[in-house]
């Protein structure tokens, strides 16, 4: 059977989950649908990165134990998923004992290809980032993209040898060239590591939570080397079996991570001896009409509350049709309902009624035998397929356009009384092209995908399913 590995980035806890969170998990939960329809064994990683030093503050300013808060924070990131639909097979915590193993065993790996060393390091920290940050990399002493003042901090720590896989990697990604996308990502990632790769403390001292590293009491495991070894985890490893899923086919990701992915993360697999992920894909960030999401704009909008107010395949609409996946994009509240409007309530959910009407008033709501569909899928597959996500739902609009195009050119409710045949041929090529409509639609909008087939299902209308969009 063919399988397919697909990963989202494991979420801090120390926030609870906004919109831009759901975008990289619902495009992962539209893609994982995407080949499970293709009949893929599929598994569907995610969960959250609890070994932060932000957790720790988090959960002081919550006064909160921090067990107690992880747990409860994990719980809000799982629940929500779960509220949101995602197609999800499993939820990594990094505090599991099932993780600790997983992360022990990539330590040794590493170490007995001699990549560890000890070392002491002085040095600017952003919690925000959640590393070290070079000095001429800061604004005004401040971090360029968390506008906070990093910690000075000097340890012991040990080292990971990243400057040995600068050859490596480089060779890697200029002969995979699908390995890290979109292109611009790409350029970036090698631009980067041509200017020079330095190795990286993957121990800290100065905190006491995390994984305690192997053998070393006041050292933990620092949280990227923890997390980026999640997507083991997930598989199994370091039991035999792991080999099932691993090499990952995707790692989805924002550009914000793209450097721990695309070269922290493959010198760590090159030197314990694993094979590669596949690809890692960065998508794009959005704003909110126009501002980054922050926490003091209080700007951040929960996509549970979208959820409840629209439906989830509207904000899966929103997502995957309005911005190109892979460029920055912007979340805007009065295109939102703009779009509700017009291209769901109007384009698709009104067609769905208008033919379902017709079978019943001048069919007994019988449908009838149904021709073959007149859709072209190659387009579709290929661009899922390049992940060019609103390529494709752009495509299923389009058609869904066509066909009501088809309908009023048409005009099957003129030919009722004056050529029943052929009356019959136009709305049943139309049941057959919806039915098909609702296929492509299934990884990006599973509820009005199901609504579909049920409206025409065994051969007739079953009017209790009732309108997909209903008028705002
Ligand atoms: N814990 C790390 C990832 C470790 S993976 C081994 C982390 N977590 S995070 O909670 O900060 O999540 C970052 C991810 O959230 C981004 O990479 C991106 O996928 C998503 N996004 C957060 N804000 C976003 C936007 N404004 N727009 C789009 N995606 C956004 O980093």
């Amino acid at each position: 059977m063919n399988k397919f590995y697909i990963t989202t980035p494991i979420y801090y806890v120390n926030d609870i989950p906004h919109i831009g969170h759901a975008y990289t998990t619902l495009s992962a939960d539209v893609i994982a649908r995407y080949w499970r329809q293709k009949e893929y064994e599929v598994l569907f990683a995610t969960g959250v990165d609890e070994n932060a030093q932000k957790t720790v503050q988090a959960a002081e300013a919550a006064g909160k134990p921090i067990v107690e808060y992880t747990q409860d924070m994990a719980d809000i990131w799982r629940t929500t998923w779960e509220k949101l639909g995602i197609s999800n097979d499993c939820f990594i915590r990094t505090t599991s004992d099932k993780h600790k193993t997983a992360v022990y065993e990539i330590i040794k790996r590493v170490q007995a290809g001699g990549d560890i060393y000890k070392d002491s390091y002085k040095g600017f920290y952003c919690v925000g980032c959640e590393s070290f940050i070079k000095e001429a990399d800061l604004v005004d002493g401040l971090c360029p993209d968390h506008k906070t003042e990093p910690q000075w901090l000097e340890e012991d720590n040990f080292f990971f040898k990243l400057s040995k896989y600068q050859q490596q990697l480089l060779d890697h990604i200029e002969s995979h060239p699908d390995f890290i996308q979109p292109i611009s990502r790409r350029h970036e990632v090698l631009s980067f590591i041509k200017q020079g790769l330095q190795d990286f403390s993957v121990s800290r001292s100065t905190q006491q939570w995390g994984i305690p590293w192997p053998d070393e009491p006041g050292q933990v495991v620092y949280v990227w080397f923890d997390a980026l070894t999640n997507y083991l985890t997930a598989t199994g490893f370091p039991e035999e079996d792991f080999t099932k899923f691993w090499p990952a086919d995707l790692h989805l990701i924002g550009k914000d991570i793209s450097k721990f992915h695309c070269i922290y993360w493959p010198a760590m697999l090159m030197s314990a001896g694993l094979p590669l992920p596949k690809q890692i894909f960065a998508h794009g960030f959005f704003t909110i009409d126009g501002q980054k999401i922050s926490k003091s704009l209080g700007n951040a909008v929960d996509p549970l509350t979208m959820m409840s107010k629209y439906g989830i395949d509207t904000l899966r609409y929103y997502l995957f049709s309005e911005i190109p996946f892979g460029e920055d994009g912007e979340f805007n509240h009065q295109r939102f309902q703009t779009v509700y409007t017009t291209d769901l309530a109007d384009d698709l959910g009104n067609l769905v009624q208008r033919v379902a009407v017709l079978i019943s008033k001048h069919l007994d709501g019988v449908i009838g035998e149904l021709p073959g569909p007149t859709i072209k899928v190659d387009p579709y597959d290929q661009a899922i397929q390049e992940l060019k996500l609103s390529t494709a739902l752009k495509g299923v609009w389009q058609e869904i356009r066509n066909l009501n195009v088809y309908l009023q050119e048409n005009k099957p409710w003129e030919k009722v009384s004056t050529d029943k045949v052929e009356f019959e041929r136009i709305v049943r090529q139309t049941v057959a092209n919806l039915l098909l409509i609702a296929d492509l639609l299934k990884p990006f909008l599973p509820d009005s995908s199901q609504k579909i087939s049920a409206t025409f299902a065994d051969g007739k209308i079953h009017p209790e399913v009732g309108l997909l969009f209903p008028k705002k």
